[in-house]
């Protein structure tokens, strides 16, 4: 379909949702998100409670997500503090508790040959890495996690989603207690670095706004490099000769074979914006207020920009996709994704060559526009042996059990 609209109509109209324009390929989608003058992000809402706007179609009713759903010049303030927390230098100075995290929690599965790679590895791992990132104690990541996933892969309005929901207003009210003790008694963590933030006024930053910032944190950091891993091992079981070669090579390949995989799988579908007056672009009149959304996936795929753009190119080089986003609310975490990205692919198929997905067990989220992702993937495989707690000693103190023993 995407290939058709891409083709004949790549600024469609679609009646879905109350209504949006639909940007194919890669030059429009691109173009939008560099135009935040034009296309908005923020979110608003209306008198009878209902939120409209924001980054994702169809609208959440939940609070919006900070940064990501702000404008420039807040933006930009609450951009610069985060910047430092997941730049390059910061990201690769917690690489080894990363690996450690990743041996610890295969550790605990390799004698017995199966495990769930959701469950038991690719959801703890992005859960603890963004709880410690944060501050809050790792040995819940489950409880972090979960209603994020959940608020993703069940239905709006339905009782699950309504619990998951009520799961994310639970963490919100635990920020603000841990803000304010960290007032008293700082960290070394996120939590106290917009804890003491300060304004450009000199002013405290409001416990609200910084909860705001943290759940976006959160709900980033915890979904979407677990899609991404999760269809990147399982393109691998069903294609044994590229499985094959990058094995042959793993540590030199694996970061262009990440990149791929990104393309080709990306976790976020797409990216939604708000006209913020009429404007002309791209050939066609946008009215104020209309919605928008650059599919992500669309222009993953678009052969103007990839040879090829249909079959999977572990090797493929300048793979210019969008699946960070792009223009200013370009991923901040991007860096830490692939970090956990790579260390997770290659872990697997580093300690666990010859795994098989249970396909039809597998379970997949339900239809959404935001994450492509897997709620269960079983997986066997020869049983290996342990590489010892000396591996992993920095996470050795807390209960990290894998969900399904
Ligand atoms: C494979 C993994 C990931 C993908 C594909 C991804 C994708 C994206 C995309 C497409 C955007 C731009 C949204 C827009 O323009 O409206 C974005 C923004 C963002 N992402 Fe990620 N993300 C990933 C992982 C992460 C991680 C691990 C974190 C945090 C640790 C994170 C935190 C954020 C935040 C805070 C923003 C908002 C940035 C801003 O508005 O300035 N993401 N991400």
């Amino acid at each position: 379909m995407y290939r058709d609209l891409r083709e004949r109509c790549p600024v469609a109209w679609t009646n879905a949702h109350d209504g949006y324009w639909v940007l194919s390929t890669q030059e429009h989608a691109s173009a939008l998100l560099r135009d935040h003058e034009h296309f908005v992000s923020g979110r608003h809402q209306d008198e009878d409670g209902r939120w409209h706007g924001g980054d994702s179609i169809p609208d959440p009713q939940l609070p919006p997500y900070l940064l990501l759903e702000n404008d420039p010049p807040i933006w930009g303030f609450y951009r610069r503090l985060l910047n430092p927390w997941l730049a390059p230098a910061k990201v690769a100075a917690r690489q080894a508790r990363l690996e450690e995290l990743s041996t610890r929690l295969l550790d605990e599965v390799i004698e017995r040959g199966s495990f769930d790679l959701i469950l038991d590895y690719a959801n703890p791992i992005p859960g603890v890495m963004t709880l410690d990132l944060v501050g809050q104690h790792v040995e819940d990541w489950q409880r972090w996690a979960e209603p994020h996933h959940a608020a993703i892969y069940t239905e709006p309005g339905s009782e699950e989603y309504m619990e998951a929901v009520a799961g994310i207003l639970w963490q919100r009210e635990q920020l603000i207690e841990a803000m304010r003790e960290r007032r008293g008694e700082p960290g070394d963590d996120l939590l106290t670095a917009l804890a003491t933030a300060r304004t450009d006024d000199g002013e405290p930053l409001g416990l609200e706004e910084a909860v705001g910032i943290l759940m976006t944190i959160i709900g980033g950091g915890v979904d979407t490099t677990t899609a991404t891993t999760a269809n990147g091992l399982l393109y691998l079981q069903r294609h044994p000769e590229a499985r094959a070669w990058l094995l042959e090579d793993l540590d030199d390949r694996l970061p262009q074979a990440c990149e791929e995989i990104l393309r080709y799988f990306p976790p976020v579908l797409g990216v939604a914006r708000t006209v913020a007056a009429d404007v002309d672009f791209a050939d066609q009149k946008f009215a104020a207020g209309e919605r928008v959304l650059a599919s992500v996936t669309s222009a993953n795929r678009d052969r103007r920009v990839f040879e090829d753009p249909d079959a999977v190119r572990l090797d493929r080089v300048n793979n210019r996709h969008l699946s960070f986003g792009a223009g200013i609310h370009r991923c901040v975490g991007s860096h830490a994704a692939r970090a956990m990205l790579h260390t997770m692919v290659g872990d697997v198929l580093r300690r666990l060559p010859d795994y098989t997905i249970d396909e039809d067990k597998a379970v997949r989220y339900g239809p959404n526009s935001v994450v492509d992702g897997w709620i269960s993937v079983p997986v066997h495989f020869t049983p290996g042996r342990r590489l010892g707690a000396s591996s992993w000693s920095s996470w050795r103190a807390m209960n990290l059990r894998p969900a399904t023993f």
